[in-house]
């Protein structure tokens, strides 16, 4: 059907073209599935930091200071143990600073209770000090393999173009949408990499201002492409 075909080209894109970056786990599935419980809280911790990072900075800006995070704070545990000034002094640079304090409260929550592992589920790390939705989502699909949408401002555009959804995209009414239609289209066996993806698509080819739509491999499935409409959607209202 169109789903199935649609996520099998999406992901056919991903694993041809992905950009490296350094928390991305490019073992295959079968040896990520095979990580040790311990192997599984180190790629989560990378992933989590990475995002928060990415909440809002660019890929490209992110590395560096993704790196030297990493070697300050290699594990939770050591984060856990910093102060907010080694916190505060990493982060600088990257703006937003109340969430390099959330990754250092979230550490701590996690390294004081019982055996001072992450959850391994999207709804554990939803209780997570300052992880919301699209973080939880985004660590559970990608470490965990756990079947669950997200949804970041990327994504709205892409599903916004894709569906030729009309909403205005800023409005709290039409999160719902966008995460039911994000659930619908979410790769059962690849979830991780299937959220990747879309995140990948939205940053590189269906960008905001000038979407190179007839580069895109989704572009026969695309209904604000075949309508003429990739320049009209989202409608404005917000990015
Ligand atoms: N933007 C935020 N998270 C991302 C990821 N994991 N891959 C690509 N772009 C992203």
């Amino acid at each position: 059907d169109e789903v199935a075909t649609l996520r099998a080209e999406w992901l056919a894109w991903y694993d041809f073209g992905h950009r490296a970056m350094p928390w991305r786990n490019e073992a295959s599935a079968n040896e990520r599935a095979a990580l040790s419980r311990a192997d599984r809280a180190q790629w989560a911790y990378r992933v989590w930091v990475s995002e928060v990072m990415l909440q809002q900075t660019q890929v490209d800006r992110v590395i560096p200071y993704f790196v030297a995070w990493m070697e300050r704070f290699p594990t939770i545990k050591a984060l856990a143990d910093a102060t907010i000034d080694d916190v505060r002094s990493a982060w600088t640079g990257l703006g937003y600073y109340r969430r390099a304090a959330f990754l250092l409260e979230g550490a701590r929550q996690i390294a004081a209770a019982g055996d001072g592992l992450p959850p391994e589920t999207a709804a554990g790390w939803a209780g997570v000090k300052g992880v919301g939705p699209y973080t939880a989502g985004a660590i559970a699909s990608i470490v965990y393999n756990e079947v669950t949408p997200l949804v970041d401002g990327n994504v709205i555009r892409v599903l916004a173009r894709l569906r030729a959804v009309g909403a205005n995209p800023k409005a709290p009414s039409s999160m719902k949408l966008w995460w039911r239609l994000a659930a619908v289209l979410v790769d059962t066996a690849r979830p991780g990499d299937f959220n990747q993806a879309m995140m990948e698509l939205g940053a590189t080819l269906c960008t905001k201002a000038a979407p190179r739509c007839t580069e895109c491999p989704l572009n026969k499935h695309c209904r604000a492409y075949r309508q003429a409409l990739s320049a009209a959607r989202p409608i404005e209202g917000g990015d």
